[in-house]
């Protein structure tokens, strides 16, 4: 029987992270490729729900004959675009249904994109391994210390290597998570980083968590691992999009920022 679930705001560390997040994971993995799988397309990059195109914006630099590793990499659709331009990919994704997804999108073209089937808390690869490191709404806003991802991006890293990653646009924490009017009116603090949690109503258990990161605090976590900031591209709201994605929408996508993607490189 499924059961409904409570917001709360709370600490959580990292272990009840993983733990909520790769069950909720997979049990949205089936909705959640047959709602966007047709927006994201099988070899498609979006950074996202705007639907700004890797093809356009250039964040990853050049991907042809480099070793660029995906975080967070769902059914693969980001990779299989780094495939496609003769990139060699690699997908990392906490839930086993979503790769699942990738896998049969990989049949279906036949191509594949290699993955790994673990949290991005504590990466499992050696040091210098990636030219590339990117992510697309994956794991950063789902981890509990980003600070320690960001520092093992850095080792995965080679020297000089690009990291670009998109998340929730830090200031959209401050809004309810709807997308329409009432999504519009701030009532929670943009420096409140207490986590928000979704709770079984039913049987207590922890269903989801997504953590906070302010711009500042994100730009911190960069420059003290050794990157250099690149950008910060905030993709405006195109004039003939009106598809709705959560709690991205046209009424507020016009008026406030949804994605924000950093762009840096190791110096
Ligand atoms: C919003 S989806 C984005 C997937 C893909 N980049 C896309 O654009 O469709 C977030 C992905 O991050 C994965 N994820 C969540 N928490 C994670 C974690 N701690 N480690 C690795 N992957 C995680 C989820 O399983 C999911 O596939």
């Amino acid at each position: 029987m499924s059961h409904g679930v409570r917001p709360e705001r709370r600490p959580v560390d990292e272990a009840e992270s993983l733990r909520a997040n790769r069950a909720d994971w997979d049990a949205y993995a089936d909705e959640y490729q047959s709602t966007h799988g047709d927006f994201l397309g099988d070899t498609g990059f979006l950074w996202g729900p705007e639907g700004v195109r890797e093809d356009d914006v250039h964040a990853l630099g050049e991907v042809a004959g480099r070793c660029v590793l995906e975080i967070g990499s769902g059914a693969g659709q980001c990779s299989r675009w780094v495939l496609a331009r003769g990139g060699r990919p690699v997908g990392l994704d906490v839930s086993m249904r979503q790769l699942q997804h990738s896998r049969r999108i990989d049949l279906e073209h036949d191509l594949r994109v290699p993955v790994v089937c673990a949290g991005a808390a504590g990466l499992p690869f050696g040091d210098g391994c990636f030219d590339v490191v990117f992510s697309a709404f994956g794991a950063l806003q789902f981890v509990a210390d980003a600070d320690a991802l960001v520092t093992d991006i850095a080792r995965v890293l080679r020297p000089g290597g690009r990291f670009a990653f998109s998340v929730t646009h830090p200031t959209r924490w401050m809004f309810p998570d709807d997308p329409d009017e009432e999504g519009l009116t701030a009532s929670q603090s943009y420096w409140d980083r207490t986590p928000y949690v979704e709770v079984d109503d039913e049987t207590g258990e922890t269903r989801y968590v997504e953590h906070h990161r302010t711009i500042g605090d994100w730009v911190h976590a960069l420059s003290v691992n050794g990157f250099r900031l690149l950008e910060i591209l905030e993709p405006e709201w195109p004039a003939d999009h009106d598809r709705t994605w959560g709690g991205w929408s046209r009424v507020r996508g016009v008026l406030t920022p949804g994605t924000a993607v950093f762009v840096a490189d190791l110096g």
